[in-house]
Protein backbone atom coordinates (compact mmCIF):
# COMPACT_ATOMS: atom_id res chain seq x y z
CA UNK A 1 0.00 0.00 0.00
CA UNK A 2 1.33 3.39 -0.80
CA UNK A 3 3.09 5.31 2.07
CA UNK A 4 1.17 8.49 3.95
CA UNK A 5 3.25 10.78 6.18
CA UNK A 6 1.68 13.14 8.94
CA UNK A 7 3.14 16.34 10.12
CA UNK A 8 2.78 16.98 13.59
CA UNK A 9 1.59 12.99 13.83
CA UNK A 10 2.50 13.32 17.63
CA UNK A 11 0.32 15.92 18.01
CA UNK A 12 -3.63 15.66 19.05
CA UNK A 13 -5.32 15.72 15.96
CA UNK A 14 -2.28 14.38 14.21
CA UNK A 15 -1.65 11.16 16.61
CA UNK A 16 -5.49 10.64 15.63
CA UNK A 17 -5.30 10.72 11.80
CA UNK A 18 -2.03 8.57 12.07
CA UNK A 19 -3.99 5.71 13.92
CA UNK A 20 -6.66 5.80 10.96
CA UNK A 21 -4.13 5.95 8.24
CA UNK A 22 -2.38 2.75 9.93
CA UNK A 23 -5.63 1.13 11.06
CA UNK A 24 -6.81 0.84 7.44
CA UNK A 25 -3.14 -0.38 6.54
CA UNK A 26 -1.14 2.10 5.32
CA UNK A 27 2.51 2.98 5.70
CA UNK A 28 2.58 5.89 7.45
CA UNK A 29 5.32 8.18 8.73
CA UNK A 30 5.03 10.49 11.18
CA UNK A 31 7.17 13.87 11.33
CA UNK A 32 7.63 15.99 14.56
CA UNK A 33 9.83 18.30 17.21
CA UNK A 34 7.79 16.80 20.29
CA UNK A 35 7.49 20.63 21.02
CA UNK A 36 3.55 20.85 22.21
CA UNK A 37 3.03 17.07 20.76
CA UNK A 38 3.46 14.08 23.52
CA UNK A 39 4.88 10.09 23.73
CA UNK A 40 2.07 9.20 24.97
CA UNK A 41 -0.37 10.19 22.04
CA UNK A 42 1.47 7.44 20.29
CA UNK A 43 2.55 4.71 22.80
CA UNK A 44 -1.15 3.32 23.38
CA UNK A 45 -1.20 2.25 19.83
CA UNK A 46 1.90 2.24 17.29
CA UNK A 47 3.18 -1.02 18.68
CA UNK A 48 -0.04 -2.57 17.45
CA UNK A 49 1.25 -1.23 14.30
CA UNK A 50 5.08 -1.51 14.50
CA UNK A 51 5.40 -2.99 11.35
CA UNK A 52 3.74 0.09 9.01
CA UNK A 53 4.62 2.91 11.38
CA UNK A 54 7.78 5.15 11.66
CA UNK A 55 7.96 7.71 14.30
CA UNK A 56 11.10 10.47 13.26
CA UNK A 57 11.61 13.00 15.92
CA UNK A 58 12.64 16.39 13.57
CA UNK A 59 11.45 19.99 13.05
CA UNK A 60 9.63 20.07 9.61
CA UNK A 61 12.10 22.61 9.14
CA UNK A 62 14.59 20.80 8.33
CA UNK A 63 13.79 20.34 4.72
CA UNK A 64 16.67 17.86 3.43
CA UNK A 65 15.17 15.27 6.36
CA UNK A 66 11.77 15.95 5.12
CA UNK A 67 12.59 15.44 1.26
CA UNK A 68 14.03 12.11 2.25
CA UNK A 69 11.14 11.00 4.65
CA UNK A 70 8.56 12.08 1.83
CA UNK A 71 10.13 10.00 -0.64
CA UNK A 72 7.87 7.25 -2.03
CA UNK A 73 4.79 8.82 0.08
CA UNK A 74 1.18 9.59 -1.86
CA UNK A 75 -0.32 12.01 0.68
CA UNK A 76 1.00 14.54 3.17
CA UNK A 77 -1.27 15.62 6.21
CA UNK A 78 0.56 18.79 7.45
CA UNK A 79 -0.72 19.04 11.02
CA UNK A 80 2.51 20.67 12.42
CA UNK A 81 2.13 24.29 13.93
CA UNK A 82 2.04 25.91 17.37
CA UNK A 83 -2.23 25.78 17.49
CA UNK A 84 -2.36 28.27 19.64
CA UNK A 85 -3.43 32.06 19.03
CA UNK A 86 -2.68 33.15 22.68
CA UNK A 87 0.91 31.84 21.93
CA UNK A 88 1.26 33.40 19.18
CA UNK A 89 0.87 36.98 20.67
CA UNK A 90 3.18 36.41 22.95
CA UNK A 91 5.14 34.69 20.53
CA UNK A 92 5.04 35.76 17.25
CA UNK A 93 8.63 34.56 15.99
CA UNK A 94 8.10 30.66 17.51
CA UNK A 95 4.46 30.78 15.28
CA UNK A 96 6.20 32.25 12.05
CA UNK A 97 9.26 29.90 11.91
CA UNK A 98 6.52 26.97 12.93
CA UNK A 99 3.34 27.52 11.44
CA UNK A 100 5.19 29.52 7.82
CA UNK A 101 8.30 29.19 7.24
CA UNK A 102 7.65 25.55 8.41
CA UNK A 103 4.78 25.13 5.79
CA UNK A 104 6.51 26.32 3.21
CA UNK A 105 9.58 23.87 4.42
CA UNK A 106 6.44 21.09 3.91
CA UNK A 107 5.99 22.11 0.73
CA UNK A 108 9.04 22.41 -0.84
CA UNK A 109 10.24 18.94 -0.06
CA UNK A 110 7.06 17.37 -1.46
CA UNK A 111 7.21 19.19 -4.73
CA UNK A 112 10.61 17.85 -4.60
CA UNK A 113 9.73 13.94 -3.24
CA UNK A 114 6.83 13.90 -6.09
CA UNK A 115 4.24 13.46 -3.63
CA UNK A 116 0.78 13.51 -5.15
CA UNK A 117 -1.07 15.66 -2.65
CA UNK A 118 -0.51 17.51 0.35
CA UNK A 119 -3.63 18.26 3.04
CA UNK A 120 -2.94 21.76 5.01
CA UNK A 121 -4.52 21.85 9.11
CA UNK A 122 -5.79 25.66 7.63
CA UNK A 123 -8.25 27.51 10.94
CA UNK A 124 -11.12 28.98 11.29
CA UNK A 125 -9.50 32.02 12.62
CA UNK A 126 -8.66 33.07 8.95
CA UNK A 127 -11.90 34.38 9.22
CA UNK A 128 -10.58 37.35 11.85
CA UNK A 129 -12.46 40.60 12.21
CA UNK A 130 -14.94 39.81 8.98
CA UNK A 131 -18.53 39.31 10.85
CA UNK A 132 -21.02 37.20 8.67
CA UNK A 133 -22.32 34.38 9.87
CA UNK A 134 -22.01 31.46 9.30
CA UNK A 135 -18.25 32.00 7.80
CA UNK A 136 -18.44 31.29 3.75
CA UNK A 137 -14.69 30.29 2.40
CA UNK A 138 -14.75 33.08 0.39
CA UNK A 139 -15.04 36.29 2.65
CA UNK A 140 -12.27 35.90 5.12
CA UNK A 141 -11.44 39.33 7.15
CA UNK A 142 -8.25 40.95 8.62
CA UNK A 143 -6.24 38.51 10.91
CA UNK A 144 -6.85 38.92 14.74
CA UNK A 145 -3.41 37.30 15.30
CA UNK A 146 0.12 36.16 14.20
CA UNK A 147 -1.51 32.57 14.49
CA UNK A 148 -4.58 33.61 12.44
CA UNK A 149 -2.02 35.08 9.75
CA UNK A 150 0.18 32.44 9.70
CA UNK A 151 -2.75 30.23 8.33
CA UNK A 152 -3.49 32.70 5.93
CA UNK A 153 -0.41 33.04 4.76
CA UNK A 154 0.11 29.05 4.21
CA UNK A 155 -3.03 28.91 2.51
CA UNK A 156 -1.70 31.57 0.06
CA UNK A 157 1.26 29.53 -0.16
CA UNK A 158 -0.30 26.21 -1.05
CA UNK A 159 -2.48 28.08 -3.55
CA UNK A 160 0.54 29.46 -5.14
CA UNK A 161 2.54 25.95 -5.50
CA UNK A 162 -0.09 24.32 -6.95
CA UNK A 163 -0.23 27.07 -9.22
CA UNK A 164 3.51 27.07 -9.82
CA UNK A 165 4.22 24.01 -9.45
CA UNK A 166 1.47 21.95 -10.32
CA UNK A 167 1.61 20.14 -6.57
CA UNK A 168 -2.05 19.51 -5.64
CA UNK A 169 -3.22 20.99 -2.10
CA UNK A 170 -5.98 21.10 -0.34
CA UNK A 171 -6.85 23.40 2.69
CA UNK A 172 -9.09 22.63 5.53
CA UNK A 173 -10.08 25.69 8.01
CA UNK A 174 -10.88 23.40 11.39
CA UNK A 175 -13.59 25.29 13.53
CA UNK A 176 -12.81 24.26 17.22
CA UNK A 177 -11.73 20.37 17.55
CA UNK A 178 -12.24 18.76 20.30
CA UNK A 179 -11.33 14.70 21.25
CA UNK A 180 -9.60 12.29 22.95
CA UNK A 181 -5.53 13.01 23.54
CA UNK A 182 -6.61 16.93 23.29
CA UNK A 183 -3.92 18.29 26.00
CA UNK A 184 -5.54 19.96 28.88
CA UNK A 185 -2.51 21.01 30.79
CA UNK A 186 -1.19 24.03 28.71
CA UNK A 187 -1.85 27.76 30.23
CA UNK A 188 -2.84 27.89 25.89
CA UNK A 189 -5.05 24.76 26.01
CA UNK A 190 -8.69 24.62 24.40
CA UNK A 191 -11.63 24.76 26.10
CA UNK A 192 -12.95 21.11 25.98
CA UNK A 193 -10.34 19.48 27.47
CA UNK A 194 -9.92 22.21 30.37
CA UNK A 195 -14.07 22.17 30.93
CA UNK A 196 -13.82 18.33 31.21
CA UNK A 197 -10.94 17.83 33.00
CA UNK A 198 -11.49 20.72 35.64
CA UNK A 199 -15.21 18.92 36.32
CA UNK A 200 -13.87 15.92 36.76
CA UNK A 201 -11.74 16.79 38.93
CA UNK A 202 -14.90 19.13 41.09
CA UNK A 203 -13.37 22.36 40.11
CA UNK A 204 -15.32 25.02 38.39
CA UNK A 205 -14.36 25.49 34.76
CA UNK A 206 -12.91 28.98 33.83
CA UNK A 207 -14.48 31.55 30.89
CA UNK A 208 -12.34 33.84 29.58
CA UNK A 209 -15.12 36.72 28.88
CA UNK A 210 -19.11 36.61 29.92
CA UNK A 211 -19.70 33.16 28.01
CA UNK A 212 -21.97 33.79 25.65
CA UNK A 213 -19.51 33.45 22.57
CA UNK A 214 -19.85 30.80 20.53
CA UNK A 215 -18.01 28.43 18.45
CA UNK A 216 -18.41 25.42 16.49
CA UNK A 217 -17.25 22.55 18.03
CA UNK A 218 -16.22 19.48 16.01
CA UNK A 219 -15.19 16.07 17.13
CA UNK A 220 -11.93 15.33 15.91
CA UNK A 221 -13.31 11.85 13.78
CA UNK A 222 -14.97 14.18 11.81
CA UNK A 223 -12.00 16.20 10.77
CA UNK A 224 -9.80 12.53 10.33
CA UNK A 225 -12.63 11.47 7.73
CA UNK A 226 -12.36 14.84 6.12
CA UNK A 227 -8.69 14.63 5.53
CA UNK A 228 -8.90 11.35 4.24
CA UNK A 229 -12.26 12.69 2.37
CA UNK A 230 -10.47 15.31 0.41
CA UNK A 231 -6.93 13.46 -0.23
CA UNK A 232 -8.96 11.10 -2.27
CA UNK A 233 -11.15 13.40 -4.06
CA UNK A 234 -10.44 14.71 -7.97
CA UNK A 235 -12.53 17.77 -7.10
CA UNK A 236 -10.69 19.11 -3.65
CA UNK A 237 -7.36 19.96 -5.25
CA UNK A 238 -6.44 23.14 -4.67
CA UNK A 239 -9.36 23.73 -2.58
CA UNK A 240 -10.36 25.70 0.74
CA UNK A 241 -12.73 23.99 2.61
CA UNK A 242 -14.23 24.95 5.92
CA UNK A 243 -14.78 21.51 8.34
CA UNK A 244 -17.03 22.55 11.12
CA UNK A 245 -20.68 20.66 12.03
CA UNK A 246 -22.02 23.73 11.08
CA UNK A 247 -23.86 24.79 14.59
CA UNK A 248 -22.83 27.47 17.29
CA UNK A 249 -22.83 26.53 20.97
CA UNK A 250 -21.89 29.76 23.75
CA UNK A 251 -19.28 28.24 26.27
CA UNK A 252 -22.11 28.84 28.84
CA UNK A 253 -23.94 26.16 27.35
CA UNK A 254 -21.09 24.13 26.74
CA UNK A 255 -20.53 23.91 30.65
CA UNK A 256 -24.23 22.96 30.92
CA UNK A 257 -23.98 20.28 28.96
CA UNK A 258 -21.06 18.61 30.31
CA UNK A 259 -22.24 19.12 33.99
CA UNK A 260 -24.79 16.93 32.41
CA UNK A 261 -23.26 14.27 31.31
CA UNK A 262 -20.87 14.27 34.20
CA UNK A 263 -24.30 14.77 36.34
CA UNK A 264 -22.03 17.64 38.23
CA UNK A 265 -23.49 20.81 38.62
CA UNK A 266 -20.23 23.03 38.86
CA UNK A 267 -20.99 27.17 37.86
CA UNK A 268 -18.35 28.30 35.78
CA UNK A 269 -16.20 31.19 37.12
CA UNK A 270 -15.50 34.20 34.56
CA UNK A 271 -12.24 35.89 34.09
CA UNK A 272 -11.70 38.96 31.36
CA UNK A 273 -11.56 38.27 27.64
CA UNK A 274 -8.58 37.48 26.25
CA UNK A 275 -6.90 39.58 23.05
CA UNK A 276 -7.40 37.90 19.51
CA UNK A 277 -10.40 36.27 20.43
CA UNK A 278 -13.24 36.19 17.81
CA UNK A 279 -16.72 37.04 19.48
CA UNK A 280 -18.90 33.93 17.17
CA UNK A 281 -17.63 31.58 14.89
CA UNK A 282 -19.98 29.09 12.88
CA UNK A 283 -18.95 27.37 9.46
CA UNK A 284 -20.92 27.13 6.63
CA UNK A 285 -20.61 23.56 5.80
CA UNK A 286 -22.10 23.82 2.31
CA UNK A 287 -19.17 23.62 0.00
CA UNK A 288 -17.20 20.51 1.41
CA UNK A 289 -20.83 18.90 1.10
CA UNK A 290 -21.91 20.08 -2.31
CA UNK A 291 -18.58 19.96 -4.07
CA UNK A 292 -17.14 17.05 -2.47
CA UNK A 293 -19.95 15.00 -0.47
CA UNK A 294 -18.18 15.55 2.64
CA UNK A 295 -20.61 15.60 6.10
CA UNK A 296 -19.89 15.48 8.98
CA UNK A 297 -20.51 12.37 10.88
CA UNK A 298 -20.15 12.45 14.67
CA UNK A 299 -22.33 15.46 16.68
CA UNK A 300 -21.49 17.38 19.24
CA UNK A 301 -23.11 15.68 21.85
CA UNK A 302 -21.71 12.53 20.37
CA UNK A 303 -18.43 13.97 21.00
CA UNK A 304 -19.00 14.95 24.45
CA UNK A 305 -20.40 12.19 25.71
CA UNK A 306 -17.03 10.35 23.90
CA UNK A 307 -14.40 12.90 25.33
CA UNK A 308 -15.96 12.73 28.53
CA UNK A 309 -15.36 8.94 28.34
CA UNK A 310 -12.28 9.46 27.35
CA UNK A 311 -11.31 11.84 30.57
CA UNK A 312 -12.82 9.82 32.51
CA UNK A 313 -10.88 6.47 31.47
CA UNK A 314 -7.08 8.38 31.49
CA UNK A 315 -6.88 10.65 34.28
CA UNK A 316 -3.03 9.94 33.79
CA UNK A 317 -3.48 12.08 30.68
CA UNK A 318 -4.26 15.28 32.81
CA UNK A 319 -4.37 14.27 36.56
CA UNK A 320 -3.51 16.75 39.42
CA UNK A 321 -3.06 19.67 36.28
CA UNK A 322 -6.72 20.49 36.39
N1 LIG B 1 -7.31 21.87 17.69
C1 LIG B 1 -8.04 22.77 17.04
O1 LIG B 1 -9.15 23.13 17.46
C2 LIG B 1 -7.55 23.35 15.74
C3 LIG B 1 -8.38 24.29 15.09
C4 LIG B 1 -7.93 24.83 13.90
C5 LIG B 1 -6.73 24.42 13.35
N2 LIG B 1 -5.94 23.53 14.01
C6 LIG B 1 -4.67 23.12 13.40
O2 LIG B 1 -4.61 21.70 13.40
C7 LIG B 1 -3.23 21.31 13.52
C8 LIG B 1 -3.07 20.32 14.65
O3 LIG B 1 -3.43 20.96 15.87
P1 LIG B 1 -3.58 20.19 17.26
O4 LIG B 1 -4.74 20.76 17.95
O5 LIG B 1 -3.48 18.73 17.02
O6 LIG B 1 -2.29 20.72 18.02
P2 LIG B 1 -1.09 19.91 18.73
O7 LIG B 1 -0.26 20.96 19.42
O8 LIG B 1 -1.62 18.81 19.54
O9 LIG B 1 -0.31 19.32 17.49
C9 LIG B 1 0.66 20.04 16.75
C10 LIG B 1 1.86 19.13 16.58
O10 LIG B 1 2.82 19.80 15.75
C11 LIG B 1 4.11 19.58 16.33
N3 LIG B 1 4.97 20.69 15.88
C12 LIG B 1 4.83 22.00 16.15
N4 LIG B 1 5.81 22.70 15.55
C13 LIG B 1 6.57 21.79 14.90
C14 LIG B 1 7.76 21.90 14.10
N5 LIG B 1 8.33 23.09 13.85
N6 LIG B 1 8.30 20.78 13.58
C15 LIG B 1 7.73 19.56 13.83
N7 LIG B 1 6.61 19.40 14.57
C16 LIG B 1 6.06 20.52 15.10
C17 LIG B 1 3.87 19.57 17.81
O11 LIG B 1 4.90 18.94 18.56
C18 LIG B 1 2.55 18.80 17.90
O12 LIG B 1 2.75 17.41 17.98
C19 LIG B 1 -2.43 22.60 13.69
O13 LIG B 1 -1.94 22.97 12.43
C20 LIG B 1 -3.45 23.59 14.17
O14 LIG B 1 -3.10 24.90 13.87
C21 LIG B 1 -6.33 22.98 15.19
Amino acid sequence: MEKMAVTGGAGFIGSNLAERLASQGYPVVILDNFSTGREQNLSGWTGRFSDRVEVVRTDINETDTLRRLFQGVRFVFHQAAIPSVPRSIADPALTHASNITGTLSVLIAARDAGVSRVVVASSSSVYGDDQTLPKQEDRVGNPLSPYALSKAVCEQYCRLFQQLYGLETVCLRYFNVFGPRQDPRSEYAAVIPRFCTRLLAGRKPMIYGDGEQTRDFTFVDNVVDANWHVANHPRAAGGVFNIGCGTRTSLNQLVTWLNSILGTALQPSYEAARAGDVRHSVADVSKARDLLGYTPAVSLQNGLERVVAWFRANTEAWDGTA
